[in-house]
């Protein structure tokens, strides 16, 4: 398997690709389409997995901003990630939170924030952001599923806020 940097002509694929895994809703993978046309947009940060000449997984991390006070902070925020049903439960999603964790670090940001299941993500890194003093207004979600992993060491000391998710984000 290789994950690599999407291409133009890997759209079509990780739309359907999107739809599938989310039970053919369309709802994550026009999201994908909102986020890619937008500003916050980093095209080397939406990632997929390819195995035979097939796209199996796809992975997006784009721009959020962390408001404090009167400084934001530019965050990253993953959302969405998908495996095909056929691939899922053999790691593909792991290894594309992984490469998306490391390219995000060698592009210099400093923390990925998400909404997701509170048993997956922890083994990445992840943990509560509310424990860290971050609040999130837009989206009303249990604290557990709102969670941050600091990927430069030190990054999140000294200074917190509300992540506020770009227009893309809701339609
Ligand atoms: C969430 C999702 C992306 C995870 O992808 P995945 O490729 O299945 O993830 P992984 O294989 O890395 O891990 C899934 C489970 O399989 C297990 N697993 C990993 N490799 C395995 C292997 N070789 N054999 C058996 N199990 C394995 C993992 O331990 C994990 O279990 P756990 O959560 O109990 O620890 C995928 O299930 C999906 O697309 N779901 C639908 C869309 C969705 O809900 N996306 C998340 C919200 S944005």
């Amino acid at each position: 398997m290789r994950i690599r940097s999407e291409e133009m002509k890997d759209h079509q694929a990780v739309y359907q690709l999107n739809v599938e895994a989310f039970g053919h809703r369309e709802d994550e993978a026009q999201l994908v389409e909102r986020i890619r046309a937008s500003q916050g947009f980093i095209p080397e940060l939406s990632l997929v997995a390819e195995m035979n000449h097939q796209i199996v997984g796809h992975i997006l991390l784009s721009k959020a901003n962390v408001v404090d006070e009167d400084k934001e902070h530019e965050v990253i925020a993953l959302a969405p990630i998908a495996v095909k049903p056929d691939f899922q439960k053999q790691g593909v999603g792991a290894q594309l939170i992984l490469e998306g964790i490391r390219k995000t670090r060698e592009l210099g940001y400093g923390a990925i924030f998400l909404i997701g299941h509170p048993s997956y993500y922890p083994k990445f890194g992840f943990v509560p952001a509310r424990t860290f003093g971050f609040e999130l207004k837009q989206f009303q979600v249990p604290d557990e599923v709102f969670m941050v992993c600091e990927i430069i060491e030190g990054y999140l000391k000294d200074w917190s806020g509300e992540l506020r998710y770009p227009d893309s984000f809701f339609s």
